[in-house]
C-alpha cells in the first residue's frame, strides 16, 4: 500500500500520473489541484475511491502548507512519493531567443516569473511543506518533473535556442534537486529530477501555428535522435516515469533522469 501526492494533477502529465496510480486500489492518490471543484476533477474523484482532490497553488506558500495539512489528515501524517509536476510559462515569449529578450527590468522579470514561481519557488515550498509526511513514509521519494531541454549537450547539438526562461527555471530545479538529495540522504530520502519525454498534452485540436511549431521542433530534435517520429502520449510517458520512480535508488538520487531511466535518452 503506497501513497502518492501529485501537484498540477488537473490535466496533462499530472492527471495521467493520478489516473495510472489510481488504477491500483491499494494506492492512495492525492491530486493537488488549484480548482478541486472543476467538473473533470470532481468526476475523476467520484469514480475512484482511492483518489482525493486537494486544493493547492504551488506559488502560494500558505496554500501549499494547507494542502500538506489536508494530505496528512487523509494519510495519517505519511506520504511515500511526492511528485512536483506543476509548471506555467509565458507562452507569448516562449519562442524568443536570448538576444530577443526585452532590455527592460520589469519585462524580463515577468517572462521569467511563471516558470520560476511554479518550478523553483513552488518546488521548494512544496518539498518543504510535504517533507514531514515523506519522513514518515516508507518509500521516501521526492520527484521534480524537469526536462531534457536543460541538457547543454542537447542544446548544442539541436540548436534549440528559444524557451529560455522555461529551460533556465528547469535547470535551476535540477540544482535544487541535487541540493535536496545531498541534504536529505542521511534521512533515507531520495530526490530526483525526471524528464517525461516529449509529450502531447495539448487539449483539443491544435491550431495551425502549434502544428507548425511542433514540426519545426521535430526537425531540430531529430538531429539528436534521427529515428524520432514525434511526441509520445501521456500514457506512455507516465508508464515509463512510474517504472523509473519504482526503481529509484541512492545512485540516481540528485540527478536528472529520463523517462527511459538514463541520463541521455530524452525521447
Ligand atoms: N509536455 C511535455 O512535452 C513536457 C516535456 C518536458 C517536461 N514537461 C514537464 O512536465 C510537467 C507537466 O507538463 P504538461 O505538459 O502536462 O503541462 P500542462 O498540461 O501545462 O499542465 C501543467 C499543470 O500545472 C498546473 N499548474 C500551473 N500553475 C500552477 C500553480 N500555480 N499551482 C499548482 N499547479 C499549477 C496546471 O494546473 P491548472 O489546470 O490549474 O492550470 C496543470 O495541472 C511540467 O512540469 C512540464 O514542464 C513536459
Amino acid at each position: 500500500m503506497s501513497s502518492y501526492a501529485i501537484t498540477g494533477a488537473s490535466k496533462g502529465i499530472g492527471l495521467e500520473f493520478a489516473r495510472q496510480l489510481a488504477a491500483n486500489p491499494a494506492n492512495t492518490v492525492l491530486a493537488i489541484v488549484r480548482n478541486p471543484e472543476s467538473r473533470d476533477i470532481s468526476s475523476f474523484v467520484s469514480a475512484h475511491p482511492n483518489v482525493h482532490a486537494i486544493k493547492g497553488d504551488v506559488t502560494d506558500p500558505k496554500s501549499i502548507l494547507e494542502a500538506a495539512s489536508a494530505a496528512a489528515a487523509i494519510t495519517g501524517g505519511t506520504l511515500d512519493v511526492l511528485i512536483h509536476n506543476s509548471n506555467a510559462v509565458d507562452m507569448a515569449t516562449m519562442a524568443l531567443n536570448p538576444t530577443q529578450l526585452p532590455f527592460d527590468a520589469e519585462a524580463i522579470q515577468s517572462t521569467f516569473n511563471l516558470p520560476f514561481s511554479t518550478g523553483i519557488y513552488g518546488g521548494i515550498w512544496t518539498t518543504n511543506a510535504f517533507l514531514p509526511l515523506i519522513e514518515n513514509g516508507t518509500q521516501k521519494k521526492i520527484v521534480h518533473i524537469s526536462t531534457g531541454m536543460t541538457d547543454v549537450d542537447f542544446i548544442k547539438k539541436t540548436g534549440v535556442s528559444y524557451a529560455v526562461p522555461y529551460s533556465v527555471a528547469k535547470a535551476g530545479m535540477n540544482v535544487v534537486v541535487a541540493k535536496y538529495a545531498a541534504e536529505l540522504a542521511p534521512k533515507g530520502i531520495k530526490v530526483v529530477g525526471l524528464s517525461p519525454g516529449w509529450v502531447d498534452t495539448w487539449e483539443g485540436e491544435k491550431p495551425a501555428e502549434a502544428v507548425q511549431a511542433n514540426e519545426f521542433m521535430l526537425k531540430q530534435f531529430q538531429v539528436a535522435e534521427p529515428g524520432l517520429k514525434g511526441q509520445i502520449q501521456p500514457e506512455e510517458s507516465v508508464g515509463k516515469c512510474l517504472q523509473v520512480i519504482d526503481r529509484l535508488d541512492f545512485e540516481s538520487s540528485g540527478f536528472l533522469i529520463s523517462h527511459n531511466g538514463d541520463r541521455t535518452s530524452w525521447f
